[in-house]
Formats: structure tokens, sequence, C-alpha cells
């Protein structure tokens, strides 16, 4: 039986900086409103006009650090996971698009449509590659271009303020040392709030409207739909379940937390987990303020920043937690 443990990170977010100010360019906000109920200051939207950027491309451009960082080249990569909600195509997948991106050779790609637990749901699929034996390094990938379908006017302004772009990869790989790299992972999902958080269309009941959209300017299926104080509630009850779940699945105790990377949907959720769970500032990390919410890219872009920074260590007990979409929520224990 082996062990998985990450062993190269890296995050790519587009260069285009949009302030709270900025918005208001199309809709009716203010960074005050922003800043007090998200916390967010400004967030990275890919700007058409200067740069190419894409989810599959941004993705790419975040493995290809993680590859460097980990010492292996493009060719030692077994798998590939990719989680994204926003796909540069509706099918195929993104993952075969990084292989191509990266030159790899014809390995398996498989994509994860977990939404905002995309990443935590991705790690786990690898984890569960590698203890088995099958594979040795695998890429796992959370990527967003959240920016080019949104509803940028004030009718879609309480769920466009807090979406942004950007992507982050790690390398998983085989370990043979015990009690080291991810302990455990906890997976869940309520199906029944599927339409709480959601984007309608195009879909397969939905995308002859696509073509005709321009007939239906009424018709705000084409942006995402989110009932947010509903989600909120959720997301409070769920990231803390699933971080006792991964506590008491290996006798841990809150005390024993190192680092706590929350998803980052929204700082004001993020810090009533960190007091019901009385961590210090220093035990968890937030950059919800520079990048706003990127979805399955926002947990490993933000523990690949805390490790950048120094704040993660060498037998540090770090949990990642999640909510989003589907619902579906989870956790990922790792011992660093
Ligand atoms: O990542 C996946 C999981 N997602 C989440 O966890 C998100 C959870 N939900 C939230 O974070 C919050 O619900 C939001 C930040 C999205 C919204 O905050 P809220 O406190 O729930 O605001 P609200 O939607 O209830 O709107 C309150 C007021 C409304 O005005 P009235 O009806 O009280 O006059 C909105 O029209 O704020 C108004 N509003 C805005 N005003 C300025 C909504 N969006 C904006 C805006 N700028 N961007």
């Amino acid at each position: 039986m082996y062990n998985s443990k990450i062993i190269g990170l890296g995050y790519y977010v587009p260069e285009n900086i949009v302030t709270n100010n900025d918005l208001k360019q199309w809709m009716d906000t203010s960074d005050e409103w922003i800043q007090e109920r998200t916390g967010i200051k400004e967030r990275r939207w890919i700007d058409t006009e200067t740069s190419n950027d894409t989810t599959s491309l941004m993705g790419a451009k975040a493995a290809k650090i993680a590859i460097e960082r980990a010492g292996l080249t493009k060719d030692d990569i077994d798998f590939i996971v990719f989680a994204t909600l926003s796909p540069d195509l509706y099918f195929p997948g993104g993952g075969v698009e990084i292989q191509e991106l990266l030159d790899m050779p014809t390995i398996g790609a498989l994509d994860v449509r977990n939404q905002c637990s995309g990443f935590v749901y991705a790690l786990s699929v690898a984890d569960q590659f590698i203890k088995t034996g099958m594979y040795k390094n695998i890429l796992v990938i959370g990527s967003e271009n959240h920016s080019g379908g949104l509803d940028r006017s004030t009718r879609g302004r309480n769920v466009s303020v807090i979406f942004g772009d950007g992507a982050g990869a790690a390398i998983l790989s085989r370990t043979e040392e015990k009690n080291k790299g991810i302990l455990s992972s906890h997976l869940h999902s309520e199906g029944k709030y599927a339409k709480e958080l959601a984007l309608i269309s195009p879909s397969t009941q939905k995308w002859v409207n696509t073509i005709i959209q321009e007939n239906n300017p009424d018709d705000t299926s084409y942006y995402p739909y989110m009932n947010g104080q509903f989600v909120f509630k959720h997301a409070v009850a769920r990231f803390s379940e699933a971080i006792i779940e991964g506590l008491q699945a290996n006798q841990l105790k809150k005390e024993d937390i190192d680092m706590l990377i929350p998803h980052q949907a929204n700082l004001r959720i993020a810090q009533f987990i960190q007091k019901k769970f009385q961590l210090p500032d220093n035990k968890v990390f937030n950059n919800i303020e520079k990048y706003g919410n990127t979805t399955a890219a926002s947990i490993i872009i933000a523990l690949t920043e805390a490790w950048e920074k120094g704040k993660i260590k060498d037998n540090d007990l770090v949990i990642l937690a999640a909510f989003g979409s589907g619902f579906t929520w989870g956790s990922v224990v790792i011992r660093w």
C-alpha cells in the first residue's frame, strides 16, 4: 500500500485586475458593499482584447510550474485529473486540452465536475489511483474562466462580483513514507439543492435556445444563478461537518490543525469557520481579497500561495475544505 503526497504546486492568474470600483462601469455596486459582504477587493478577469487565456490554457500554465517545482518533466506524469465548471468547450472536457497543450504522451485525462468542491474531489480521485498503485505521478488541476459567462449588468450583481478567473495545479506523487501525505478525504453531495447554485443554459435541455439568445434578452438562464443566503447557510454548516469528519477519521483534534485552507467563497464564511474551530489567524489562509471566488481553482491557488509564503512546513497538518454547487462538499486531511 502506497501513500500519496504533494510534491509540486503552481498557480496562474490572468494579468487583468478588476477592482470593486472598476465594476461600476457595468453595474450599480460599491466597494463598500462588496468588501463588507464578501471581503473581496479585486479579482482577475481575462481581458479578451489583450490575452488569449482560456480555462485550459491557464490550467496548463499552472501545471507547468507545478511539474517543474516537483523536479519532474511532462513525460513523468501518468495521469491528469482536471476540475472545472467552466470548460472551454461543452465537450470534450478540458483534461485532454491540457494534455495537448503540454505536449504530453497519450496518458489518461479525467474531468471532474464538482464546482467549488472540484479540487477536493480531484485530489481525492488522484489519491485513490496512487494508493492502489496504478499511477505514480498525477497532475491535478483546478481552473476557471468565470468572466466569460457572468451577467455584468446590475441584474447579475449579486453573483458576478464574487467570481474571478485563475488556475492552480498540484503534482500528487507516490511515497512510501508512512503517515505522510494525504491521510484521508471525505466527499459529499446533496442533489436536491442542485438548482440553488447553477447555470441552466446551455444544457441538453436548453441548448436550442442558446442559438436564439438574442431573441430572449430577458432569459437569465445563460448566467449563473445563486440563492446566496441559502447557499451561505448550508456552506457554514457543511464546511464544519467536513472538517470535523476529517479530524475524527484520523483521531485528531482541532488543536492539531496547523493550516486550514477553506474554499474561498466568501471571507465571512471562512471567518465563521475560523471562529468556530478557534483557530488563530496564522492557521487559516485566505486570499479572496485578491482573487474573488475562483471555484475549482480557489483551494489550490490558496494552498500554493500559503506554501510559497512559507506558511506550510514539513509535518504540518493541513486541511482543505470546500462547499459549493451541487451541493457538494468535502475535505482532505494532509500531513505535509
Ligand atoms: O462558492 C460557492 C458557494 N458560494 C457561496 O458560499 C456564496 C454564499 N453567499 C454569499 O456569499 C452571499 O449571499 C452574497 C455575498 C452572494 C450576497 O450577500 P447577501 O448578504 O446574501 O446579499 P443579498 O443577495 O441578500 O442582497 C442584499 C441587498 C439586496 O438589496 P435589497 O433587496 O436589500 O435592497 C441586493 O439587491 O444587497 C443588494 N446587492 C448588491 N448591492 C450592491 C446584491 N448584490 C449587490 C452588489 N452591490 N454587488
